[in-house]
């Protein structure tokens, strides 16, 4: 007998969607009839039969650095004759040949160098995407990433959010000055990203590699002056105390963490700030440190799970194969991961009152799987099982046309 009690999921169940919201969703035979009065119950209502199959939020991917311009295939033939991912950055790799890529690139260019990418993660029912920004390292370049994003994601007809990730590395015109590059971050590139509405959430790299949490809590309290949400790249490669720093700004999330000490657990739990972890970095960096599960499980911290997509530690599209390596790799349960890429990932986005859940009063962003077990979208690797998707409460029929074709929603007759 399979245990279905960590999905809390609904047999035989029925979803009413009203314009783009969700006006009632619950077992068929209690759904109520008079949803949907104001616009005369059903009368203008289509009704689909989906045979059964499994319905889940839209996913959501709450970590991502997808727009990028290049490769880094060379580094991982580096790495796999034995340079590390800090030897390489510290030689002025990593991070850094993707500054020069992305600063030679247009908008369009970004555009269409990163549209296969999120390309493959629509295809397996992604609504919602974050994207950072954070290869410009200044004003102009930055604020260019950022647009990107956003056209990505009006091309694309997916909820894209953006973070400002001015402090992800220091750039060479700044070489030994990482106070003054902050400095200009906070006086320059933040104000100016912000001007133009582009920022949704600001985020930086605190790490050995990067910037200490002294100066990346500088960014924070620059961002806090203009009510921005805030994030945190911390305790990836080592514990700086990153993921406490932001616990005491509020931060919607702390991002990594396999180095966060256990004790540490409960200021995070306190500050209702969500762990994101990123098993895609942990598998292809080799990592063999595991982030403190049992303690954030025990604090009740909400976990997020996320491609962390980026061309140096995470060249990962696929949120389901995220979620099969948050299971293999991490000990998380297939119910924890679906949990990772909706409900907790809504929370990491600071949209938890929006997405996440199917749940009255929700968008109406959902999802039709062909598996029969929900824990198989954690198990397998490699298969799309997505159906059919519903964005805003209109089916995206170009993405079940184009990625799948043994399921579309057909109208059934008459109401249930
Ligand atoms: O999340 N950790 C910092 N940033 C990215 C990696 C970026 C890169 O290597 O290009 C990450 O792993
Ligand atoms: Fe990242």
């Amino acid at each position: 007998m399979t245990d279905h009690s960590g999905y809390a999921l609904v047999k035989d169940a029925m979803v009413i969607v009203e314009d783009d919201r969700i006006a009632w969703a619950g077992p068929r035979e209690t759904a109520p009839d008079n949803i949907g009065l104001s616009k005369g119950f059903y009368s203008d209502t289509e009704t689909f039969d989906c045979g059964g199959r499994l319905i889940t939020p839209g996913l959501i991917d709450c970590h991502t650095h997808l727009v990028y311009a290049g490769n880094r295939a060379g580094e991982f033939e580096q790495r796999l004759e034995g340079a590390s991912y800090a030897d390489i950055a510290k030689r002025g790799g990593g991070i850094m040949s993707t500054v020069s890529a992305v600063r030679k690139a247009s908008v369009d260019s970004l555009v269409e160098q990163s549209a296969p990418r999120l390309a493959r993660l629509i295809s397996e029912g992604v609504t919602t995407v974050e994207i950072k920004s954070g290869y410009g390292l200044d004003s102009d370049n930055e604020i260019k990433m950022l647009k990107a994003a956003r056209q990505l994601g009006d091309e694309y007809g997916v909820r894209v959010r953006t973070t400002f990730l001015g402090a992800h590395a220091l750039p060479p015109e700044y070489a030994n000055r990482p106070d003054d590059y902050i400095d200009h971050v906070i006086n320059e590139m933040l104000p100016r990203a912000h001007d133009l509405g582009l920022v949704d959430a600001v985020d930086a790299f605190c790490e050995n590699i990067a910037f200490t949490a002294a100066q990346v809590e500088r960014v924070f309290e620059a961002a806090a002056k203009f009510s921005i949400p805030l994030k945190c790249h911390a305790e990836q490669l080592s514990d700086m105390g990153g993921a406490v720093m932001a616990a005491r700004h509020r931060a919607l999330s702390a991002d990594h963490l396999e180095y966060l000490n256990p004790d540490d657990v409960p200021i995070l739990a306190k500050a209702g700030t969500v762990a994101v972890l990123l098993p895609g970095a942990f598998y292809f960096l080799r990592e063999t440190k595991l982030p403190p599960l049992d303690a954030l499980r025990k604090f009740e911290v909400p976990i997020a799970v996320a491609s962390d997509c980026n061309p140096g530690s995470s060249p990962l599209t696929s949120l389901l194969l995220t979620m099969n390596m948050a299971c293999t790799l991490f000990r998380m349960t297939p119910a924890e991961a679906l949990a990772g890429v909706t409900v907790n990932a809504a929370r990491a986005l600071g949209l938890a009152d929006q997405i996440g859940t199917l749940q009255a009063g929700r968008i109406a962003d959902l999802v039709i799987w062909n598996v029969d077990e929900p824990a198989e979208l954690s198990m397998n690797i490699g298969l799309n099982p997505c159906a059919a998707v519903m964005t805003g409460g209109h089916w995206r029929s170009s993405s079940a046309a184009r990625f799948t074709n043994d399921f579309l929603p057909v109208p059934g007759s008459g109401h249930p």
